[in-house]
């Protein structure tokens, strides 16, 4: 809507786990090399943890994107079913079965182990990656651990990287998961973003959307970001957002801290009836500041609160995001291999900016 007013080629503040916005924060960063040891390192299970918002998802799919061509992925996001039915799924994924095939259990762990064996053989790897899995339940992360039992003497044949809410970590302390747990070799938890970062986050998003500096949040209003996302980059998002499409209806293109502040105001004051909130997670209350009445603003922020809203619970639901399967998903590109625990990513381009 607004795009064409700020030159954007698209909205920088999209909902959806997009890669091509991916900005490498320390934690990020870390995040990374901690995935990158673990699936070089081929020990079993890995653990990702992370508030609602924080960027598990878009973590997961700039690694997807990054992976070589050697690392078969499958990368599953339902995971409220039978142990039966992800079976398939990721078995669907790796393309080992198809999707109109109902082979039984045994069947399917048969070919389970067959692929995984002919992978081994051709120095492929073979990566499972269970986002929500704080879905999953007891028998079905009982079952999990029987898989990574494909092995051989010297190495796991099969890596799986549980990536869920901080529920995830609840969930794998309980007494009855003990052999699961004491299986899973990395862990990582994504910490939302400092200030600095936040201020970085934004400037990154911009710059990929096109901005070329004709966009620009303040110092104060980057702050103030910060503190009503709490550095949770889907929170980050709405609040930008929210601002651009103010500053669409004033026709400006440099926001200041009050700026922001009447901007947020009115997205938590006006709150269209029920609408839903983004994800659980809550946003901040802000700090007091003296409000400014504008016209025209109100309308255009509330319209923006149902959209975001809406697109938020969907996503943390799950339920905007495609399941998993085929070459959408599997984008594995050769490009990056990095060297172990460095998990160096291609710098991200501006939209419409040729790669070199
Ligand atoms: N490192 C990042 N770089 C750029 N954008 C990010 C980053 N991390 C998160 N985002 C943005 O934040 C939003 C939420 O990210 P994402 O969906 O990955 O969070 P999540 O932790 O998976 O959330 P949920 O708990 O609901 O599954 C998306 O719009 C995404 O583009
Ligand atoms: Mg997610």
């Amino acid at each position: 809507m607004y795009e064409k007013f700020y030159g954007f080629a698209e909205k920088p503040f999209n909902l959806t786990p997009d890669p091509d916005y991916f900005f490498l924060s320390s934690v990020h960063k870390r995040a990374l090399d901690y995935l990158v040891y673990g699936l070089e390192s081929g020990m079993g299970f890995v653990q990702v943890t992370g508030e609602i918002g924080s960027g598990k998802t878009t973590l997961i799919k700039c690694l997807l994107r990054n992976l070589s061509r050697e690392v078969k992925v499958a990368y599953v996001l339902h995971s409220k079913g039978t142990f039966l039915q992800l079976l398939r799924m990721i078995l669907e994924d790796l393309e080992v079965v198809g999707i109109e095939q109902k082979l039984s259990k045994e069947a399917l762990l048969s070919r389970f182990r067959d692929f995984l064996v002919e992978q081994a053989r051709r120095r492929n790897s073979v990566v499972v990656i269970i986002d929500e899995a704080q879905n999953l339940q007891l028998d079905v992360l009982e079952e999990l651990r029987m898989l990574s039992n494909f092995e051989t003497e010297k190495a796991k044949l099969l890596q799986i990287v549980l990536v869920g809410q901080p529920e995830l970590r609840e969930l794998l302390r309980r007494p009855e998961l003990e052999q699961l747990r004491q299986r899973i070799t990395v862990r990582f938890h994504l910490y939302p973003l400092n200030e600095r970062e936040t201020r970085s986050y934004v400037q990154h998003r911009l710059r990929i959307a096109g901005s070329n500096g004709r966009v620009r949040f303040t110092a104060g209003a980057c702050r103030l970001v910060h503190r009503y996302s709490r550095g949770l980059p889907r929170l980050i998002n709405v609040a930008c957002d929210a601002t651009l499409l103010a500053g669409f209806v004033e026709e400006r293109k440099v926001f200041n801290e009050r700026f922001v502040r009447e901007a947020l105001n009115e997205l938590a004051d006006r709150p269209p009836d029920g609408a839903p909130q983004v994800g659980d997670s809550q946003p901040a209350p802000l700090p007091p500041g003296r409000p400014r009445a504008r016209r025209g603003i109100l309308v255009g922020v509330a319209a923006a609160a149902i959209v975001l809203g809406l697109a938020g619970l969907l996503l943390a639901t799950g339920a905007l995001a495609p399941r998993a399967s085929g070459d959408a998903w599997k984008r594995l590109v050769d490009v990056f291999r990095p060297p172990a625990g460095t998990g160096r990513l291609e710098p991200a381009q501006p939209r419409g900016e040729p790669s070199p």
